[in-house]
C-alpha cells in the first residue's frame, strides 16, 4: 500500500478565490484587442501561465502582434490584476483552506504550493499563509508550465516525496492534465467542469477529511 504524505496545492482557485481577477484582467486585455471573451472562454486559461494565456487569446482572435507589444499587454495584465487584488487578505481564502492547512500541519504532514502564477509567493504573503508550507513552487521556478507536470515534480521532491505519495488539489483542467502526466493523486476542487475529468471532486476543501485522505485516493 502506497502511503500518502504530502499535500500539493494548486493556489489560484484551490486556496484563494482570485480566478475571477485573473478572468477580469484578461478580459480588459482582450477588449483592448477587440476579441470577445467570455468565462467560458476564460476556462481554458485557467491554470497555464501568463504568456501562454495571452497567446490564447491571440490565437482566438486570429491576430499576430510584435514582441514589444506582447510583452506590453503582459505587463499591463498584471498590473491590472495587480490592481485588483491589492486588499487581498484571508478573507478570499476559499472555504476549509485555513482549517486544513491547520490541521495538517499539527498532522505534520507535508505541504507544498504548484502554481503557474508569478505572483503566488507574494499572494500567499499578502494572505499570511506561507508558514504552512515547506515547499512554494511557481510560476518563476519552472520551464516548462502547466500542462506539464515540472511544477508539480519539482514540489514533490522539495518534499522528498513520490508522486504517488503526494495528493494535488486542482481547479484547472491544465492542473488535472499536469498531476497526471506526473503520476499524482489528484482531486479536483471548486470548479464544476472538472467533474467529468477527475476520478475524485470536492466542492471545496471543507469536503477533504485528513482522516479518509489515503483511502478516498485508493478507492
Ligand atoms: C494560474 C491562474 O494560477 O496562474 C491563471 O490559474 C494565471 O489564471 C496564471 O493566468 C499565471 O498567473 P500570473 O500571476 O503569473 O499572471
Ligand atoms: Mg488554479
Amino acid at each position: 500500500m502506497v502511503n500518502i504524505n504530502a499535500l500539493l496545492f494548486d493556489l489560484d482557485g484551490v486556496l484563494v478565490s482570485t480566478e475571477t481577477n485573473h478572468y477580469l484582467a484578461w478580459k480588459a486585455i482582450a477588449q483592448e484587442l477587440g476579441v470577445p471573451f467570455t468565462e467560458h472562454d476564460n476556462e481554458s486559461l485557467k491554470g497555464i501561465s501568463r504568456a501562454d494565456s495571452l497567446k490564447k487569446i491571440l490565437g482566438k482572435g486570429g491576430l499576430t502582434i510584435s514582441n514589444e507589444e506582447f510583452d506590453r499587454l503582459m505587463t499591463k495584465k498584471n498590473n491590472y490584476y495587480l490592481a485588483s487584488i491589492a486588499e487581498i487578505n484571508q478573507s478570499k481564502l476559499l472555504p476549509g483552506v485555513k482549517e486544513l492547512l491547520i490541521l495538517a500541519k499539527e498532522r505534520r504532514i507535508k505541504m507544498a504550493v504548484g502554481s503557474s502564477s508569478k505572483n503566488a509567493k507574494f499572494i500567499l504573503e499578502k494572505l499570511n499563509i506561507q508558514q504552512y508550507f515547506d515547499a512554494v513552487i511557481d510560476g518563476n521556478d519552472v520551464q516548462i508550465p502547466k500542462p506539464n507536470p515540472e511544477v508539480f515534480l519539482k514540489g514533490a521532491s522539495a518534499l522528498n516525496s513520490l508522486p504517488i505519495e503526494c495528493i494535488v488539489f486542482e481547479d484547472a483542467q491544465s492542473g488535472v492534465e499536469a498531476a497526471l502526466a506526473g503520476n499524482f493523486n489528484v482531486i479536483g476542487v471548486g470548479n464544476p467542469a472538472l467533474k467529468n475529468v477527475v476520478t475524485h471532486y470536492l466542492n471545496d476543501l471543507t469536503e477533504f477529511s485528513i482522516d479518509n485522505y489515503a483511502q478516498l485516493i485508493r478507492n
